[in-house]
């Protein structure tokens, strides 16, 4: 297979090997690489009913030196546990985790896009209920699979600002599951994003589900925006997914760019406030908001073609340490 790594898009492509591990009898089976890419699991499987199911998303970088970085896979594996343990599912040991994603990556070693190519190896850990179960009940056999896959930007256009439009709809209800990384906010999330895209938006904002008044998130990431005083401000709700990209953010945008990072409301009657504004996550990188089309008006930012200075600095920043071009925070690059 021969890929042009300057032109991925966010696309599956079946790499050779993944990790597959069962839990069966109340435990974990060590787990092994396999080449089989199709799962064999019962038609009464509760992932396949009731959405008992969880993921992640992580990346793997190839270094100038050769080398290959993840980004905190242990925020990724924390994440996964609470997912898991919102929806009656067991925890995977972290170890079990890390060993997945770095047999994984090792495996896959030629897929991932050599330094420079702007392209990453993204990595999909995936836990599911599985099993002979019908009424609504927590599985008895779960399957823990970790795959990867070359990938390109995300938004179309990667740094160059996109737009995005309010949807009416929400992604997850105020007590619900929207801070857990479950399939069922994302199903709930293709009719607002098909008809965001539709009218030409990247994607749509999602509102907080109690009010509708504040921003909650950016399709499949969290909004950050930044002040004519230099704060750099992210919204804070229990209905968010915590984003590992947005909290290593908080922290750059204070200590290296020595911004006021601050998580707390974001209303949509105040959009004026912020002279910059961006989608944040794995996937997502740093992608800038040009515009968001409300209710009543289309805001612009900083530009609709232009990144603005805050953004491009934290996006160098970021993406710096993740290749490993920048000094990093302590305990959050590992080396593969
Ligand atoms: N919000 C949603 C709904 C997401 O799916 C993601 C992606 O994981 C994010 C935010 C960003 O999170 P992270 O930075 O941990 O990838
Ligand atoms: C991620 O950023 O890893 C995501 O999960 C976004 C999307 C592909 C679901």
């Amino acid at each position: 297979m021969t890929i042009d790594w300057n032109n991925l898009g966010f696309d599956y492509i079946k790499t050779p090997w993944r990790f597959l591990a069962k839990w069966q009898n109340g435990a974990w089976n060590d787990g092994e690489l396999t080449e089989d890419n199709v799962l064999h699991i019962s038609e009464s499987s509760p992932a396949l009913h009731y959405g008992q199911q969880c993921f992640e998303g992580l990346k793997a970088y190839g270094r100038k030196d050769g080398g290959v970085n993840l980004f905190r896979p242990d925020e990724n594996s924390k994440r996964l546990n609470r997912s898991a343990d919102r929806l009656r599912m067991p925890q995977v040991p972290e170890e079990l985790f890390l060993k997945a994603v770095n047999e994984v990556v090792k495996a896959n070693r030629a897929f991932v896009p050599p330094y420079g190519t702007g392209a990453t190896l993204y990595i999909r850990p995936l836990l599911i209920g599985v099993g002979d179960v019908i009424g609504v009940k927590p599985a008895n056999e779960f399957i823990f699979t970790v795959f990867c896959m070359p990938v390109g930007p995300y938004f179309k256009g990667g740094l160059a600002p996109t737009n995005f439009i309010v949807s009416d709809y929400d992604r997850a209800a105020p007590n619900g599951t929207g801070a857990a990384k479950v399939g069922g906010n994302y199903a709930a999330s293709l009719l607002p994003g098909e008809e965001a895209h539709k009218k030409n938006f990247s994607d749509c904002i999602y509102l907080d589900p109690e009010t509708h008044t504040k921003i909650e998130e950016v399709g499949s990431a969290n909004f950050f925006g930044i002040t004519k005083d230099n704060e750099f401000i992210t919204p804070k709700s229990p209905s968010i997914l915590p984003s590992i990209t947005k909290y290593s953010l908080l922290h750059l945008a204070e200590h290296t760019l020595g911004l006021k990072a601050i998580e707390g409301d974001v209303y949509l009657n105040e959009l004026d406030k912020f002279v910059e504004a961006g989608a944040c996550g794995t996937a997502a990188v740093i992608s800038p908001i040009g515009g968001i089309q409300t209710h009543d008006e289309f805001h612009v930012f900083y530009s609709e073609t232009e990144v603005g200075p805050v953004t491009k600095k934290l996006y160098n920043e970021l993406v710096g340490i993740q290749y490993g071009d920048r000094p990093a925070p302590e305990g959050w690059i590992f080396d593969v």
